[in-house]
């Protein structure tokens, strides 16, 4: 290598050791006739050191010329440094350089190299590989690194193995709309990119490879939020001969493994919630469970009093935000404002004070005297100085409502610290969810779940009651990963494909391959995938899922760096047979 050492290595222990060191010039500070530079590689930063009179013209001269971050390389004499820097571990040395040699000249980069950077997202992106030079987003890749690393520890001591599966395939439903990709060869037809390898993994099973794994690229084609990215990279996994308890274990273990190596960190115990009580008790089937603040249903001490609002309301419910009673008129119109954006969709929001005295103060002093109101108090055994809001409406509306007030109040009280993990799993999901554009039913996570047995009775008179042997895993208020026990036989497959208003005729064009591998001994099996980016950015406390992907697209869709998606040339649209219409 062109280095004898790295820019984070040095240490006092080195002193007098003559060095080579290579790396980007961080900055360079000049008091005449003494001058530093910062020297920055992935390890660290190292300070040089030249001084006029004791160092070379020439050397001096060079090194007057050089710009951020400018290429070098430099050979020295590692020395104690007058006064040192004991933020950073190479803060005791310096290097006496005696020979510097630029290696590249930089053209003054669009924003600062540095940890709070000045550059905004865009030109951030634009120039993505100068940002990968700063420190957060490098240390989130190479959490990510840790975190891919440790997956296969795990997975490989358990008889995992890890087999690739094809980008270029057919259209797998998972939800989301496919990308697809023309074929010379084949004009007029189109490769998917896969959504998920789930046919695959499942023919795996078929072929008995019994446990398999692969941390790989997804490609789906729905609208992006912070936490959704069109291509995407998941744990993906599966097994045969298992319980669904069985799948539970194993994965709770990879999840428990990946905090103990990566974070040091013992994961509490992962309870184990149904979808029921998931929307009963928080109204999300991802409820953040790092506070309480669990939902009261309040239709029985709500109703019949003679106020409109509760009394033509499906439903009224609740949540007591502890030591709150304090908020003033102001913050709780603020809570009004918040529960009436239409991204939330309540009408209004009814607060219930629970004074120091033991007396109430609400917005519905009108209808309910103070026993009636102490009944609410009681719902939520509410103690004095605490605030109970309440929302009232069609079902599932509200909930929903109620869940985004949840989590806003628990923001703003600081319970959703991002240092704190809880996770859980939710079970027993529907199989099947209305839509009401189509109006037919959706499999809620994909067709090849199986219905619980004991529902398998009422799928033709009440498919929507019908539960799947669905799982998923929670993290912090995020689905992380989501998995199934599956059909492994054809005449289930087949019945959920006509449940799902599949002809027998479109069945077998899209699935025939499935359906033929179940008739040649396919195994029980069942899986889960993980969604690695999610994983990763939660592990570090992060928002956004971008910072830990090298080269993310932004919220269009679009890298803007390379410029993409793109036009392509009429040549190449020729020989795909390919007409574009003009915009
Ligand atoms: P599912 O669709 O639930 O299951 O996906 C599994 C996990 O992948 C993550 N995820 C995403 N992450 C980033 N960007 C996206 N656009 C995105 N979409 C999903 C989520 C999610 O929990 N084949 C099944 C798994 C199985 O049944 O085994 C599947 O893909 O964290």
């Amino acid at each position: 290598m062109l280095r004898t050492h790295t820019c984070g290595e040095l240490r006092i222990s080195d002193v007098n050791k003559q060095v080579t060191l290579t790396g980007w010039v961080q900055r360079t500070r000049d008091k005449g006739s003494l001058l530093w530079i910062d020297l920055r590689d992935r390890y660290g930063v190292t300070q040089l050191f030249l001084e006029e009179g004791k160092s070379e013209t020439s050397l001096i001269n060079t090194a007057r010329t050089l710009g951020r971050e400018f290429v070098v390389k430099v050979e020295g004499l590692v020395a104690e440094r007058h006064s040192k820097n004991m933020n950073i571990p190479t803060g005791e040395i310096e290097i006496k350089v005696s020979l510097l040699e630029i290696l590249n000249s930089s053209k003054t980069p669009p924003f600062t190299i540095e940890d709070e950077t000045d550059g905004g997202e865009d030109l951030r992106m634009k120039y993505r590989y100068l940002d990968l030079r700063r420190n957060p987003v490098r240390e989130s890749l190479q959490l990510r690194h840790k975190m891919a690393q440790q997956t296969r520890v795990y997975l490989d001591s358990l008889n995992f193995i890890e087999v690739e599966t094809p980008i270029l395939i057919k259209s797998t439903p998972e939800g989301a709309r496919d990308f697809v990709v023309p074929s010379r060869m084949n004009p007029g037809e189109f490769y998917a990119l896969p959504q998920s390898p789930q046919t695959f993994k499942q023919l795996l099973m078929v072929s008995g490879f019994d446990r398999y794994y692969q941390i790989v690229k997804c490609f789906r084609d729905e609208d992006l939020r912070a936490d959704r990215q069109p291509e995407f990279t998941q744990i993906d996994c599966e097994m045969s001969f298992v319980t669904q308890e069985d799948i539970l274990k194993t994965f709770e273990g990879l999840v428990r493994h990946l905090f103990k190596a990566v974070k040091g960190i013992e994961l509490k115990d992962v309870p184990h919630m149904s979808y029921a009580d998931a929307m009963k008790y928080y109204g999300s089937d991802k409820p953040d469970t790092r506070f309480e603040m669990k939902f009261a249903d309040l239709n029985d001490v709500a109703q019949g009093k003679g106020f409109g609002v509760f009394d033509d309301a499906q439903l009224v419910v609740g949540i007591c935000a502890k030591g709150c009673a304090t908020y003033t008129r102001k913050q709780i119109d603020e809570l009004t404002e918040f529960v009436k954006r239409p991204q939330v969709g309540a009408k209004g929001l009814v607060y219930l004070r629970c004074e120091a005295n033991g007396t109430f103060k609400s917005s519905i002093d009108k209808f309910f005297d103070e026993i009636e109101l102490s009944k609410f108090a009681q719902k939520f055994n509410a103690e004095a100085g605490d605030l109970i809001l309440i929302l009232a409406g069609e079902k599932d509306k509200t909930r929903k409502a109620l869940s985004e007030l949840r989590l806003h109040v628990a923001g703003q009280l600081g319970l959703r610290d991002k240092s704190k993990f809880a996770a859980l799993w939710v079970l027993d999901f529907p199989l099947f969810e209305w839509d009401e554009e189509t109006k037919r039913w959706n499999a809620m996570h994909h067709p090849f779940t199986s219905p619980k047995r004991e529902d398998i009775a009422i799928l033709d008179t009440d498919p929507g009651n019908v539960r799947a042997n669905a799982y998923d895993m929670v993290l912090n208020g995020t689905e992380i990963g989501g998995g199934s026990i599956r059909i492994h036989d054809r005449t289930t497959q087949q019945l959920m494909f006509s449940k799902l208003g599949f002809s027998d005729e479109e069945a077998r064009k899209q699935f025939g391959f499935l359906m033929e591998a179940f008739e040649f001994g396919a195994p029980p099996h069942g899986g889960i995938a993980f969604g690695f980016d999610r994983l990763c950015s939660l592990f570090s406390g992060a928002d956004s899922i971008r910072d830990f992907i090298a080269f993310p697209k932004n919220n269009a869709g679009r890298d803007t760096m390379i410029d993409t998606p793109s036009t392509i040339s009429q040549a190449q649209l020729n020989e795909l047979g390919i007409e574009v219409k003009k915009k």
